[in-house]
């Protein structure tokens, strides 16, 4: 059986994460590893901080700590965040840990001995107003290629291009917005991405077709573009110190070992259980796992180039993405989360007003593939009130009333069966066919409204057979639709498991069905039969509660949606 390896693009610390970071990448990495379990696959899904570079030295300035425990105070938080949401992560690390340090210098020391590694002098952008040298993207000005005016200096977010600092027009500070800037020069190593160049276009040629487009073309695009050298050393305090002569009082740049990082946490994760786990058997054996990255669109350049590049150039037999996932942005209200502008949910929020379970749902359901997509409270509501209470709530709700009405709070016996069956047995067939196929594609959206069909497809049932007027003339035939019914329970549960996995977990006990969901292989002729007659279940209180217009005008006030 193939391994699954599952990545999430790592959160950086400093700041902490609102919908949207849970939407672009965190939250369908979940449900895609909690999937693959319901199916029974051996996955591992790391995650975890990203934690070097400048925004955590500014950050911690800030609040007056050292960074180390500045970035721990804020590990811990994203931590508490996640673990609020259901994220199951099998291991939730640091990118500034011990284990990424040892793993990002190993590839260093091959990439430098196979001559990948090349030392150079650069100008470097320096402000005398805020006393530092200014990362790349602590600079800002207009893209040259797009003449979009917020450009960082190290990507434009409105083109994708990756950018030197040097290559904005009318550049300023970030943070004190001086355009008193200074190039001075200073040494620095730089990876031969050209030298890597043709392997590379190899590689991602064998991916046409199997990566979604947006994955291939920008790694094309960029291939066609020709590659560049890239530096990967910055004049800085907070990193990995550059186990080179001559550079010891540098660091790596935050994009050489985050991506590093997934390995690295890996072994963290590997480190804690030494005698059960090894991390070599999911980045070293490649033909033994299936390896599946996501990402926010920004992100996808670094993970078709420069991190394949970074490992194929250690000649080592490194894992490297089968396929990624690149996610568009969530908005609010038509515009951007900001934290500085306290506009958007962010996740310590939502998590006080809502279950998990219907965030998850909502998210997924309006995930961003195909392009950004608007969170609003109007249409969370109209979600939420519609497919989870009406549809979902109101069917388990109904079956188990009448259930325990007509025959006691046990699972009545299934008897002879009628055209009403067979034809349920074949919708259900059809769409869990269809849901699994999306699911295996990661098409999250078209999967959720499949998901949503095949819980209407319970209420048509119950609609259509009547039992609440066929157990007064057919108790036997009123038993086997009610049966039926309790089983889709089960069956809906296990379904909806990889995205509500807390609902899920209520439904399963409800039904006295398995504890761990289980993806359901046999044909609904059989499986729709499973529960033992006589089984006792739980009478339960509704699983949802409708959010009230009331409420969401409350939310969007609090939230300043009307304002956005
Ligand atoms: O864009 C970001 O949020 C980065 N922190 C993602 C890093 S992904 C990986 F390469 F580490
Ligand atoms: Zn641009």
């Amino acid at each position: 059986m193939t391994k699954q390896l599952i990545t999430s693009a790592l959160p950086y610390v400093n700041g902490l994460p609102h919908l949207g970071h849970l939407v672009g990448c965190l939250l369908p990495a979940d449900v895609y590893a909690r999937y693959q379990r319901v199916l029974g696959e051996e996955v591992l899904y790391v995650c975890g901080t990203d934690e070097h570079g400048t925004p955590s030295e500014v950050g911690a300035a800030k609040e007056n700590m050292p960074v180390d425990e500045y970035c721990k105070k804020y590990h811990d938080l994203h931590v508490e965040m996640y673990r609020g949401f259901n994220l199951g992560f099998d291991y939730f690390g640091r990118t500034s840990s011990d284990q990424n340090k040892e793993i990002t210098y190993r590839i260093f020391h091959a990439l430098d001995k196979n001559g990948f590694i090349e030392e150079k002098t650069t100008k470097q952008v320096y402000s005398p107003d805020d006393g530092r040298y200014l990362p790349d993207s602590y600079v800002m000005g207009t893209c040259p290629h797009c003449g979009y005016e917020k450009a960082k200096g190290d990507q434009c977010e409105n083109c994708t291009k990756i950018l030197d600092p040097t290559d904005l027009i009318n550049p300023k500070s970030v943070l004190s917005g001086s355009s008193n800037l200074e190039i001075r020069e200073t040494r620095h190593l730089f990876l031969q991405l050209p030298k890597i160049e043709a392997e590379l276009d190899q590689w991602i040629e064998t991916k046409k077709g199997l990566w979604p487009d947006i994955a291939y073309s920008i790694a094309k695009k960029w291939l066609k573009e020709g590659l560049k050298e890239r530096g990967i050393t910055r004049d800085l305090k907070w990193g990995f110190s550059v186990p080179k002569e001559g550079f010891e009082n540098k660091v790596f740049y935050v994009w050489f070992d985050a991506p590093i990082g997934y390995i690295g946490i890996t072994k963290q994760w590997s480190d804690e259980k030494p005698t059960e786990r090894n991390w070599e058997d999911w980045w070293l054996k490649p033909d033994e796992v299936r390896y599946t990255e996501f990402m926010g669109k920004d992100n996808i350049p670094y993970h078709t180039i420069s991190f394949p590049a970074t490992l194929k150039g250690t000649g080592e037999n490194w894992k490297t993405v089968d396929f990624l996932k690149g996610m568009n942005y969530l908005n609010f209200a038509g515009g951007k989360f900001s934290k500085s502008a306290h506009r958007g949910i962010f996740l310590d929020d939502a998590i006080r007003e809502f279950p998990a379970d219907y965030w998850r749902y909502w998210l997924i359901a309006n995930a961003p593939e195909s392009d950004d997509t608007n969170f609003s409270f109007d249409q969370f509501a109209a979600v939420v009130n519609k497919d989870l209470n009406d549809v979902l709530g109101n069917f388990i709700n109904r079956v188990l009333k009448m259930t325990e009405k007509n025959f006691g709070c046990q699972v009545p016996a299934i008897g002879a069966i009628t055209e009403n069956e067979k034809e349920l047995y074949q919708t259900l067939d059809n769409l869990i066919a269809d849901y699994k196929r999306y699911m295996d594609g990661l098409e999250f959206r078209k999967a959720m409204s499949t998901l949503r069909e095949i819980w209407v497809s319970g209420n048509n049932y119950i609609a259509k057979t009547e039992p609440w007027k066929v157990v007064k003339t057919n108790l036997e035939y009123g038993a086997t639709i009610l049966g039926t019914a309790l089983n889709m329970i089960r069956l809906f549960a296990n379904l909806s498991a990889p995205v509500m996995p807390e609902t899920a977990q209520k439904m399963l006990a409800l039904v006295g069905a398995e504890k761990t969901p289980v993806w359901p292989t046999e044909k609904m002729e059989t499986y729709l039969k499973e529960l033992p007659a006589g089984k006792a279940f739980t009478p339960s209180d509704p699983l949802f509660q409708k959010i009230l217009p009331e409420r969401v005008e409350e939310l969007k006030i609090k939230y300043k949606e009307t304002e956005a």
